[in-house]
């Protein structure tokens, strides 16, 4: 769990989201997906990559195949993991398009894509996440942000024009470990808040967090 575990009522609350016991039990019932998902899951594991897990991959998946998605969009590719799971929910001819600025990273998800025979669907960009998708042409069906927190805010409003209506934008890390509702100043956790108000404003959107892992925010476009 991200944050620095400070918990200003003196240690009465747990310190993640939900109890590490429920966390683990969901965990445990988490679909994992394939043979080629679970090696990518355990080289994130193992490298100590911040991957989403089983839990909210398998999320992204059903909310990403029950919208039939033909055009996805991820901000923050890593490893590939969660651009797996996408990237498998997609209908015959969809594409994923995902943005990751470290190319060094860009490559290894090259190849767990190539490994996970969904390459031919992915095409990734090696950028900023806020320059890279003002050249992108929407609409997209369903968009997953989980880029640098400090950077969510200025990805929103691009996010929002960029979707289709009655698609999905979610967002990881939306309750980063509680941080979001006590005194902690941090600039994550500023920019965190304000993603969070600007989105549940929005005349054009219907959003929700799910205390999912780190909170989950899926917000439908509702309206231009
Ligand atoms: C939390 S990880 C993404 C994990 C991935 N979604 C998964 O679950 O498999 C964030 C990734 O986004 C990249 N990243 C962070 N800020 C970015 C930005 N502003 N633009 C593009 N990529 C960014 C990081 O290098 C990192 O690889």
């Amino acid at each position: 769990m991200p944050g620095d575990g400070a918990r200003p009522d003196g240690g009465r609350l747990p310190p993640g989201i939900v109890y590490d016991e429920i966390d683990n039990y969901m965990d445990g019932l988490a679909n994992r997906g394939d043979a080629a998902l679970v090696t990518v899951e355990k080289q994130g594991l193992k490298g100590g990559w911040p991957i989403v897990g089983a839990a909210e991959g398998s999320l992204l998946h059903i909310l990403a195949r029950s919208l039939r998605a033909k055009r996805i969009l991820e901000l923050g590719t890593a490893i590939g993991y969660s651009g797996t799971w996408l990237a498998r929910a997609l209908v015959d001819g969809g594409e994923l398009v995902t943005v990751e600025h470290d190319a060094e990273t860009a490559a290894l998800a090259q190849k767990n894509f190539e490994k996970a025979g969904v390459v031919s669907k992915v095409r990734i960009l090696v950028g900023a996440a806020d320059r890279i998708i003002r050249d992108l042409k929407g609409p997209f069906d369903f968009i997953f942000n989980d880029i640098d927190k400090a950077g969510y805010p200025a990805v929103l409003e691009p996010c929002i024009e960029r979707l289709r209506i009655g698609g999905l934008l979610v967002t990881d890390n939306v309750l980063w470990n509680g941080d979001v509702a006590r005194k902690v100043r941090s600039a994550e956790t500023a920019a965190i808040r304000t993603y969070n108000e600007r989105l549940a404003k929005d005349p054009r959107m219907i959003a929700t967090i799910v205390p999912l892992r780190d909170g989950v925010s899926i917000a439908s476009k509702v309206r231009d």
